[in-house]
Parts: C-alpha cells; sequence; structure tokens
C-alpha cells in the first residue's frame, strides 16, 4: 500500500515586519495590551507581494531541497481564504510559476484549518494509488482584508505561507495519518467572517460602503476563544483516542497560532505540558492556513522534529466556518 510521507518543509515570510509599537501609531492600542492578550509582539506584512508570491516561494524551496523539477508533481493544493483571485485558483498561478505542467492545481478553502483538511485530502489522495506526489501550501495575505481601522482585530493577524512536499512511500509498514477527526459547524459561522461577496447587479440595489465593510474581517472574539477552548480540546482528546495514543505518547502539538492564552488553555485541558505546544506566533500572529506550516517548517530546521518517522504529532487546526479538526501523525 502507498503511505504518504512529509518529505520537506518550507515557509516564506513577507520581508517587512510590524511592531505591535507600529500599529499603536496607527490606531488606539499598546504594545502591552496586544502582548499580554495575545502574546504577539510583531507579525510580517506584505509590501506587494500577494498570496500567489509567498506560495510559490515555498513551493520553489521544496522543489530545490529535494532536487525535483515541477514537472515531478501530481498536485499542487493551496490551503487559502486570500486568494489572488477566485479564478484563476492560488494554486493555479503557483502550478504555472513552477512548470509543474503534469500537475492538477486546486484551492482549499476552511480559514484556519485550511492547512489541516488539505493535508488530509493529500493524504487519500496518495493512498489511493493514483497520485505519488504533490505540494500542500497554506498561504494568506491576510492584510488585504483586515480592517485596519478595527483595533479589535488588526492587531490578531500577519502574512507568510508555509508548506510541504508529500510523497508515495512505498516500503513504510505505518501509516502517515494515525488518526483523525474533521468538523464543521456552518450554523456558527456568523461569529467570524471575510470577503463575503454581495449580490451587485442592475437588477438589486446594493450600499457600496456596506459591500467594502463585508470584505473584511469581522469577529466575535469572545465567542471564538469559546469555541477554540471548549470544541478544540474535545476534539483533540476524541482523535487521540481514535488513534489509541495518549497524550504523553504524542512528541508534540502543532496547533493553529491564534492567541498563547488559547494554548495556554487548551494544553491545561488536556493535561499536558505546555511545552509540548509549539508556539511561534510572537513573531508572526495570527497567518490562518499558514501558521501550521510555518511552525512545522521551524521545527524540522531547529530539529524539534525529526522527519525520520520516529516521532509522533498532532496537527490541529481551528477557525472560520466554524471549522476545527486534528491529524494525529507519525512523521
Ligand atoms: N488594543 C487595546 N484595547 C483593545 C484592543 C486593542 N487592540 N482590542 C480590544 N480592546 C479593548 C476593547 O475595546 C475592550 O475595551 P472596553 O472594555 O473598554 O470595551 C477591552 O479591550 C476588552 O476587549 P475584549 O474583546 O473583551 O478583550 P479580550 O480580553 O476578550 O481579548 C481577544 C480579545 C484577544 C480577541 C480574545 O477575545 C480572544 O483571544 N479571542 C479569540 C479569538 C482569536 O484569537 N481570534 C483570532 C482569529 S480566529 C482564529 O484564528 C480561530
Amino acid at each position: 500500500m502507498s503511505v504518504a510521507r512529509i518529505r520537506g518543509a518550507a515557509h516564506a515570510l513577507p520581508r517587512r515586519v510590524v511592531t505591535n509599537d507600529e500599529l499603536s501609531n496607527l490606531m488606539d492600542t499598546s504594545d502591552e495590551w496586544i502582548r499580554t492578550r495575545t502574546g504577539i509582539r510583531e507579525r510580517h506584512v506584505s509590501s506587494g507581494e500577494d498570496t500567489s508570491d509567498l506560495a510559490t516561494q515555498v513551493a520553489q524551496q521544496l522543489l530545490t531541497a529535494s532536487n525535483l523539477t515541477g514537472e515531478a508533481l501530481d498536485f499542487i493544493i493551496v490551503a487559502t481564504m486570500t486568494p489572488d483571485s477566485a479564478m484563476p485558483s492560488t494554486a493555479a498561478r503557483v502550478q504555472a510559476a513552477i512548470g509543474a505542467a503534469h500537475a492538477f492545481a486546486y484551492d482549499l478553502t476552511a480559514a484556519c484549518s485550511g492547512f489541516v483538511f488539505a493535508l488530509s485530502q493529500a493524504d487519500k489522495l496518495i493512498t489511493s494509488g493514483r497520485y505519488e506526489r504533490g505540494l500542500v501550501i497554506g498561504a494568506e495575505v491576510l492584510s488585504k482584508v483586515i480592517d485596519w481601522r478595527d483595533r479589535t482585530t488588526a492587531v490578531l493577524f500577519g502574512d507568510g505561507a508555509g508548506g510541504v512536499l508529500l510523497e508515495a512511500d512505498d516500503t513504510a509498514t505505518t501509516p502517515f495519518i494515525l488518526a483523525e477527526k474533521l468538523q464543521t459547524d456552518g450554523s456558527r459561522g456568523e461569529c467570524l467572517t471575510s470577503s463575503k461577496s454581495l449580490v451587485q447587479n442592475p437588477f438589486v440595489k446594493f450600499d457600496k460602503s456596506e459591500n467594502a465593510q463585508a470584505n473584511r474581517i469581522q469577529m466575535d472574539g469572545r465567542a471564538v476563544f469559546d469555541f477554540a477552548v471548549r470544541d478544540v480540546p474535545k476534539n483533540i482528546a476524541e482523535t487521540l483516542m481514535l488513534s489509541d495514543l495518549t497524550a504523553e505518547e504524542i512528541d508534540y502539538f502543532l496547533l493553529h497560532q491564534a492567541n498563547s492564552r488559547l494554548l495556554d488553555t487548551i494544553a491545561k485541558k488536556l493535561e499536558t505540558p505546555r511545552e509540548k505546544f509549539l508556539q511561534n506566533l510572537e513573531h508572526y500572529g495570527n497567518t490562518s492556513a499558514a501558521s501550521i506550516p510555518i511552525l512545522l517548517s521551524e521545527a524540522i530546521k531547529n530539529g524539534k522534529i525529526k522527519g525520520d518517522t520516529s516521532q509522533k504529532v498532532v496537527f490541529t487546526g481551528f477557525g472560520g466556518g466554524l471549522t476545527w479538526g486534528t491529524l494525529v501523525c507519525q512523521i
């Protein structure tokens, strides 16, 4: 049986770093408020790079590190809620940029759960035996959809991209994904919205200012916080049960990087040492679908994750939709 394996991970960030102090020149906020409520100190913000530019940088790094060309790929999935355009997809732009002539490519939208959902799909493509190799990338330029006048959301987000090269391993004896549980509750979707496109045509009246506002991220912070501390640890615990593993047997938990207080609470609820929950949100803010692959890429670079199939790692995404989900992986 073909088993999927992560052959490499990479990430790319816009060069421009914006500190909390810089934000306090733009809006009524402070470094102290942002740090104590979220853990965030700085974030990278696009100076013009769009989502496909960052995703292409990740794709090129992955190919170079594995000594491959784009022609070796069978598929490219880009998880994003900030595509350059609805059509062509961000993934199609990446496919063209790296000359992946034999790859089909598409975007997947599941907000901050996007990378986890995409990794699960890519695993199925490979274990089907039909496809051998593909890229799974999470990429966002959230600065396009932030309401820069709204201090309650503008301080939280950042831009970036990360991804993995996934490849079939015909000799593997253990699966890549040991257990998974992906969830959605659209009935709670209105607590976190962005890029709503209102119907505009010659036959309906529309208000331009209403349209501009609908395009921006709007969040009920308390409702999202409650969702994240109730549903997410439950989902992780249930997925661990499915894998027949305990939290102690997991080497690292790589959770979506929204807020350090959320990570503290989730770790406590799972009665698991906080050190096992890797964190880099202080430097990047919340990069939505990009946050987990950036964290993974850094963890492989700094040697915490060896990538030799000897470790067990939990990936958990959660965010707009509402969407959330966990993969327990042998990595
Ligand atoms: N700077 C200064 N003051 C602020 C700021 C800011 N950036 N933002 C809000 N405030 C003020 C509010 O206006 C309010 O003032 P008031 O009491 O005079 O009305 C006060 O701070 C408290 O506001 P709350 O919204 O109650 O602040 P809270 O302590 O709940 O923290 C936060 C807000 C950090 C967003 C919290 O609700 C949270 O962590 N929510 C989880 C949501 C999250 O992380 N979302 C990220 C995107 S979603 C995702 O990735 C899953």
